[in-house]
């Protein structure tokens, strides 16, 4: 092995190890996941679908995607499913391509208010090349589906994109649901980072109320970096060719060959869902980021959130870079995110976003977020200091990552 990867890959174990992850997109698979996707499935070329193949010799592959595609069926209760998409990205921009043709109109939460780039940002092509409108959130930090019931009214957008990556709070499938009940837009829910808790049966799940569904399968699912899309009862009802239109744009639309040892990583994530603890996990992540949000609170932050497996807390005008460093130097890895009417920029933002499901999957419990809420405090209003590097390292060696 090249001598330099691997050293690469030691220092990069070592820091997860040695630091706390409170990124809420992030998680530790496990060895089998690893094995999996580091697996020979890796050389195989399976272009096309099940028994539609562009390649000989994939009469294996063939039962390794129906295999997985059954697992992604039943678990989040779809009528069809698609494991082919690289990643989160490409699966809703095939969700585009499939519903729209450039230029038509497209709604989704603000990037500010806890939306994702994919859900119609400038910067994104699903800004650039849709004509893209925006809900956001009421006074009190809600989302205001009122608001995105006005602007679907006026709009009619065909495509409307719900979820997010920095909403810290449950949504409310059932009225989004209401509102998009007509057959003139098509509702998408990007579940990306609560499938896991949905999985678990710990969140509800949006399947009944929503059109399409797509999740990436690294953050709370603890899979592979992938991506699953699939169409609902509801969806299949409104469009009967919906499933073949998104078939066709994830492939050929977007991507070439599948991933196979992906797809493979992605089933045993799946197959983990019905392991023994798998609950426990989802309830204690909930139930940490709970904990975690009280104490930042009792101790005077603002904090966004929580009923979810993430927060977002104020750490003054333009500091949250900042803090996010200072964080680092005691071990407690977090990103900067903009809040709610957030007086900084996008480059420097006043919050910083947490999530408890990677500490929760090495086991740490409500004791520990007072010990890390604690951190944080005196992180943020006096500096990192060696006491506070003590206190995140002994965490890190009572709850190593077991793989
Ligand atoms: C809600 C949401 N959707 C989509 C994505 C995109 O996923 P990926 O980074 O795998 O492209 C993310 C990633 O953070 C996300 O949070």
């Amino acid at each position: 092995m090249d001598i330099l990867i691997k050293e690469i890959i030691n220092k990069e174990r070592l820091r997860q190890e040695n630091t706390l992850t409170l990124i809420p997109s992030e998680n530790h698979t496990s060895s089998a996941v690893l094995e999996v996707v580091g697996s020979c499935l890796s050389d195989k070329y399976a272009e096309g679908y099940p028994h539609k193949r562009y390649y000989q010799g994939n009469a294996v592959m063939d039962e390794l995607e129906e295999y997985v595609q059954m697992r992604a069926r039943e678990i989040f209760d779809l009528e069809w499913v698609n494991v082919q998409p690289y990643s989160g990205s490409p699966a809703n921009l095939a969700v585009y391509l499939a519903v729209l043709s450039p230029g038509e109109k497209v709604l989704g939460l603000n990037l500010s208010s806890g939306g994702h780039l994919t859900h119609g940002h400038d910067v994104s092509i699903t800004g650039k090349w849709f004509k893209s409108f925006k809900f956001g959130l009421d006074t009190k930090g809600f989302i205001d589906y009122e608001q995105m019931e006005r602007v679907i009214l006026e709009e009619r957008p065909k495509l409307v994109v719900v979820g997010s990556t920095s909403y810290p709070w449950r949504i409310d499938w059932e009225k989004v649901g209401k509102i998009t009940s007509d057959n003139s837009c098509i509702l998408l829910a990007d579940i990306s980072h609560t499938a896991g808790l949905i999985a678990g049966k710990t969140l509800l799940s949006p399947s009944p109320f929503v059109d399409v569904v797509m999740t990436t399968t690294h953050k709370t699912l603890r899979g592979p970096r992938g991506a699953i899309l699939g169409v609902t009862k509801r969806g299949m009802t409104k469009d009967s060719e919906l499933a073949k239109k998104i078939e066709k744009a994830v492939f050929p639309g977007l991507q070439g060959g599948p991933h196979m040892n992906t797809i493979a990583g992605i089933g045993q994530a799946l197959y983990e869902v019905g392991d023994e603890g798998y609950k426990e996990y989802c309830e204690r992540v909930l139930s940490n980021a709970i904990v975690l949000s009280g104490e930042l609170k009792r101790r005077g932050f603002v904090v966004w959130g929580t009923d979810t497996h993430l927060m977002v807390v104020d750490v003054g005008v333009g500091k949250g870079r900042e803090v996010a460093k200072e964080l680092e130097k005691v071990g407690v890895v977090v990103n900067a995110n903009t809040i709610p009417g957030d007086k900084g920029t996008p480059l420097n933002p006043s919050g910083i976003r947490i999530g408890t499901p990677a500490i929760t999957t090495r086991g740490l419990g409500e004791e520990e977020m007072k010990i890390i809420a604690e951190v944080i405090d005196h992180s943020v209003n006096r500096g990192a200091n060696n006491d506070l590097l003590d206190k995140i390292t002994t965490l890190c060696k009572k709850y190593p990552v077991i793989r």
